[in-house]
């Protein structure tokens, strides 16, 4: 097992993935400033690791900016003097609201660029030199060619999109400055939505939440009156937005399974790959099967299309089947049943 730094450990996908390499062995070091997680996260991760009799001392946190370049050197030194030294890095700390990176593109660029680049030049100087990178489908922006694979035009149209797009760009230059040196996975993930099965951790958002699901959850719990979905006249099957949505426990075995390869193939890699779940879901089906797996009416309102959306967005999952080993387990049934189960028992979150 490996010794693996995660960034951005606190937040949604964060912590469901390191919950999974704890479960599988792995030691964990959480990097996060907590600017929209909570710090609490790991009292949970803590209970379900005392439930299936995991020891959590194998999880140090640190509350740390990914922007202190100093502070992030430290970690990496506290590592070497407690003979724990960082083998691998998973990298989640990031901005990613669509919206917010319009308003504000400066901060976008400074911490998902700038804060990857403080992260690189430190992983070399303490000659680390494999990452998994969550990268997004947003960096595809429109296209009319469905299932979207990974050799699909990069052409995103936010400033969220294009931070993702220009650190993939970084981190192939950075690879090819040294390819017989570094391992780096970018993960493109589509819709990763619910929670871990256990009720215990899922998304916590700060703030008004801007995804869909978290929003249907916050209608089924009364929080929010009805829930609007944007536009009916979408050329799709019931004239919703059409995703494609993951279990987040499918997302975070995806990169489980991208750090074993990492850590057991002789060579070097520089790998793109789509993490989805291969077919699309509108509004109205994601509602419906919510509905139907938590026996409750989602009140609704069709409003105008939402600036920026496209109509239909799905993963070409194939390379992620056979470079990994890996396909998604979970229903959207599992999505509904599972999201509910952490929103309603945390209707304030952490
Ligand atoms: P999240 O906001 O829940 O988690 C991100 C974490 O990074 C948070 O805990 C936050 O506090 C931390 N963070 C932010 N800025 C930081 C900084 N300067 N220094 C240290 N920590 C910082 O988001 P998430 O949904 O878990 O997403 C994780 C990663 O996956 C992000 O990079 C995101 O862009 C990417 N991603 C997310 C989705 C999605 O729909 N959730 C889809 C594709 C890609
Ligand atoms: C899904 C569908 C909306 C809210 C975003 C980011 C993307 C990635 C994943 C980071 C769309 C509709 C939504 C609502 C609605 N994040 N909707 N009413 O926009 O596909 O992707 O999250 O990488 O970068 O853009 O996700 O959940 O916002 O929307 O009708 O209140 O639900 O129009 O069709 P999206 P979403």
């Amino acid at each position: 097992m490996a010794i693996i730094l995660v960034t951005g450990g606190a937040g949604f996908i964060g912590s469901h993935a390191c919950l999974r390499l704890l479960e599988t062995g792995n030691e964990i070091i959480s990097l996060d400033s907590y600017v929209n997680s909570s710090k609490n996260v790991f009292k949970a991760i803590n209970k379900i690791c005392e439930l299936k009799g995991i020891n959590h001392e194998l999880i140090k946190i640190y509350e740390c900016d990914i922007l202190d370049k100093k502070s992030v050197e430290d970690i990496f030194q506290n590592s070497i003097n407690n003979n724990k030294e960082i083998q691998g890095v998973i990298h989640f700390a990031g901005l990613k609201s669509v919206k917010e990176s319009e308003a504000n593109p400066h901060k976008y660029w400074e911490v998902n660029f700038g804060g990857t680049l403080n992260l690189l030049k430190v992983m070399k100087n303490f000659n680390c030199r494999k990452l998994v990178f969550s990268s997004s489908a947003t960096i595809y922006g429109e296209t009319n060619k469905f299932p979207i694979a990974e050799d699909s035009q990069i052409k995103p149209i936010n400033p969220y999109g294009k931070t993702k797009a220009a650190v993939e760009q970084l981190l192939l230059d950075i690879y090819n400055s040294e390819p017989n040196k570094w391992s780096i996975t970018n993960l493109r993930y589509f819709n990763p939505v619910g929670s871990h099965h256990s009720g215990l951790i899922g998304e916590d958002p700060k703030g008004v939440p801007n995804n869909l699901f978290p929003i249907i959850c916050k209608v089924a719990n009364g929080e929010i009156e009805k829930l609007e979905i944007y536009g009916c006249d979408w050329p799709t099957i019931d004239g919703t937005g059409i995703r494609d949505y993951i279990h987040i426990e499918d997302l975070v075995e995806g990169h489980k399974k991208a750090l074993e390869l990492m850590f057991s193939e002789k060579k070097t890699s520089y790998r793109c790959i789509n993490l989805g779940c291969g077919h699309g879901v509108s509004v109205l089906e994601m509602v419906k099967t919510f509905e139907k797996a938590n026996n409750c009416r989602i009140k609704k309102v069709f409003e105008p299309r939402r600036e920026g959306d496209v109509a239909k967005t799905y993963a070409d999952i194939s390379l992620a089947k056979k470079i990994l080993g890996w396909k998604p387990k979970r229903s959207l049934y599992d999505v509904c049943k599972d999201g509910w189960k952490w929103a309603k028992t945390n209707p304030n979150g952490y």
